[in-house]
């Protein structure tokens, strides 16, 4: 079951209110806030309310999985002018978090970003975290497109596929997916990371539903293989034996990022039924 509707929350009650940062929530230890780097446009507050509202119109089954997938905002958090400057998340749960050695041999606790995934098992074991086969690979994507489906089934853009916005638990290969609130209907504004560029889409044009499958499906790509380079992964895809196991994954992989119009790149859904077949 999705968490309450939760009360729009005045930024004040937080003990160290600042612009941009997520922060604890006195009372509160399931729940963070997130405050913006500027206070919402009007047409942003209200594509954030619909966010919030949408889990409770959801069938359960969607539902459930972003209410254990990711952390679908909550609440909106205003200022004294009623202006909404932040929202209220669900804290990613601890399994999420891990102990990771750092260049220095220091062991430092932080969440874990599906960057790691997307490097080789000597590098993973180098950080302390244990090597991962194609199968637990594909289990960590099957999390991730099963949250992604929903936003694309609800059409909502994400547009922000990328290192930093999922996390991943090693323990039992399950994903979380944050930055939720970024989500807007239809189209929205491109979000540029370095590396995760749509060849086929210009970059003063907003982001659709199939940048999201572009993007999407290169964040998969990276996390089965262990390769970060895009045309890395793209040889590894095409040529590699990594996913010689996987020769449906290959071909749906190879047709989201490899497609020659962007209309024709298969959606995420068709991605998460050949992920469900896999391995
Ligand atoms: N639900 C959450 N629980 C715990 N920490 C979070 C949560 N959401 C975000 N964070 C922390 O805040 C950081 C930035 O969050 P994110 O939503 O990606 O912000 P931005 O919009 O600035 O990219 C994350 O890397 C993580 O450390
Ligand atoms: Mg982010």
């Amino acid at each position: 079951m999705a968490q309450r509707p939760v009360e729009d929350m005045d930024i004040s009650l937080l003990a160290a209110p600042a612009r941009g940062g997520v922060v604890d929530v006195p009372g509160q230890e399931r729940l963070v806030a997130k405050i913006f780097r500027a206070p919402c446009r009007p047409d942003q507050s209200e594509h954030l309310r619909q966010l919030i509202a949408l889990p409770h119109l959801m069938g359960a089954s969607d539902r459930d999985i972003v209410t254990s997938g990711s952390c679908w905002p909550l609440a909106v958090l205003t200022d004294g002018d009623g202006a909404v400057v932040g929202c209220l998340l669900p804290k990613a749960p601890a399994k999420f978090l891990v102990d990771l050695t750092a260049p220095s041999g220091r062991s430092v606790v932080r969440y874990l970003e599906i960057d790691w995934l997307a490097n080789p098992d000597a590098v993973l074991e180098k950080r302390g975290l244990p090597a991962q086969s194609l199968r637990s690979r594909t289990e960590v994507c099957r999390g991730l497109a099963a949250v992604a489906a929903v936003l694309e089934r609800h059409g909502l853009v994400y547009s922000d596929w990328s290192y930093s916005n999922s996390f991943w638990s090693s323990e039992d290969c399950s994903a979380y997916v944050i930055d939720i609130d970024g989500c807007v209907p239809a189209s929205g504004p491109n979000l540029h990371q370095p590396g995760w560029e749509d060849p086929l889409t210009s970059s003063g044009d907003d982001a659709d539903t199939y940048v999201d499958r572009y993007r999407f499906a290169l964040l998969v790509a990276r996390c089965l293989t262990g390769r970060r380079r895009a045309e890395h992964v793209m040889s590894a895809v095409r040529d590699g034996t990594e996913l010689d196991a996987s020769p449906d994954l290959r071909d749906m992989l190879l047709r989201m990022l490899l497609s020659p119009a962007r209309r024709e790149r298969p959606s995420i859904q068709q991605l998460l039924g050949v992920l469900r077949a896999s391995c």
